[in-house]
């Protein structure tokens, strides 16, 4: 099976969870794509849902498939939040923000009374830090913040885009990728990381997850409350 139809698999097993008249945190990359995607076509079939977006690229698109989207001054609650991952571990901790979206991802998933993620297989590992950990820094102190976050222990870089220009985030803020390798204690890291000022979030999603949903080849895997 490719890694894209374990994406739609998962994609589909999370859409199942949405029920008539949610209030829905529709996350941002490819997977969560995919689920907006089949929310899109069950909106279509006339199920009610209003959809707060976590990026500007799924406010677009959820936009074009017709579903009703609102911003965190137009509703009270989130019943259920639906989002990738760069990598999740056994404790239903996440490296996230590869697609520069965990800002405003951690801030839905905050406000969820449930969060689902989804993904391929490839994403379960048994330890995060393979994947270089996004941390978005107010542009002014990203000089500054380049050096601790190497006496940190990892090998950063300013995220480019595709044009080699630096990558600006929907909130317009830089993001600096930090290779540090296995992470041993990702508690004790982000509690670091959030208390550097310049830092405006990283990519750790530590006690945020409720459901992780993924794609294999031998089906789903459902880890944590079902
Ligand atoms: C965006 C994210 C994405 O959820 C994460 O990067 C996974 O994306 P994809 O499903 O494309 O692999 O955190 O900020």
């Amino acid at each position: 099976m490719t890694e894209d139809e374990q994406k739609r698999m998962a994609a589909e097993a999370a859409v199942t969870y949405v029920e008539d008249g949610m209030v829905l945190g529709l996350g941002t990359g490819s997977c969560a794509a995919k689920m907006v995607d089949l929310l899109g076509i069950r909106v279509q079939a006339g199920l009610k849902v209003i959809g707060v977006p976590t990026s500007d690229a799924t406010a677009k698109q959820a936009a074009e498939l017709g579903i009703e989207i609102a911003s965190l001054d137009q509703v009270k609650i989130i019943d259920l939040t639906i989002d990738g991952t760069d990598e999740v571990d056994p404790q239903r901790r996440l490296i996230k923000g590869g697609g520069g979206a965990h800002l405003r991802e951690k801030i839905v998933a905050s406000l969820s009374d449930r969060m689902i993620v989804i993904a391929e297989a490839k994403k379960r590992v048994s330890q995060l830090g393979a994947f270089k950990l996004p941390v978005e820094v107010v542009r002014f102190s990203a000089p500054a913040l380049m050096p601790k976050m190497q006496a940190l222990g990892s090998t950063p870089s300013l995220r480019q885009d595709g044009g080699g220009a630096l990558f600006i985030t929907d909130e317009g803020n830089y993001i600096i990728d930090c290779n540090f390798g296995i992470i041993t204690d990702p508690e004790s890291l982000a509690l670091t990381l959030s208390t550097m000022p310049g830092v405006v979030e990283h990519g750790l999603f530590i006690d945020y997850a409720d459901t992780i949903i993924i794609g294999t080849d031998n089906g789903v895997e459902i880890i944590g409350a079902t």
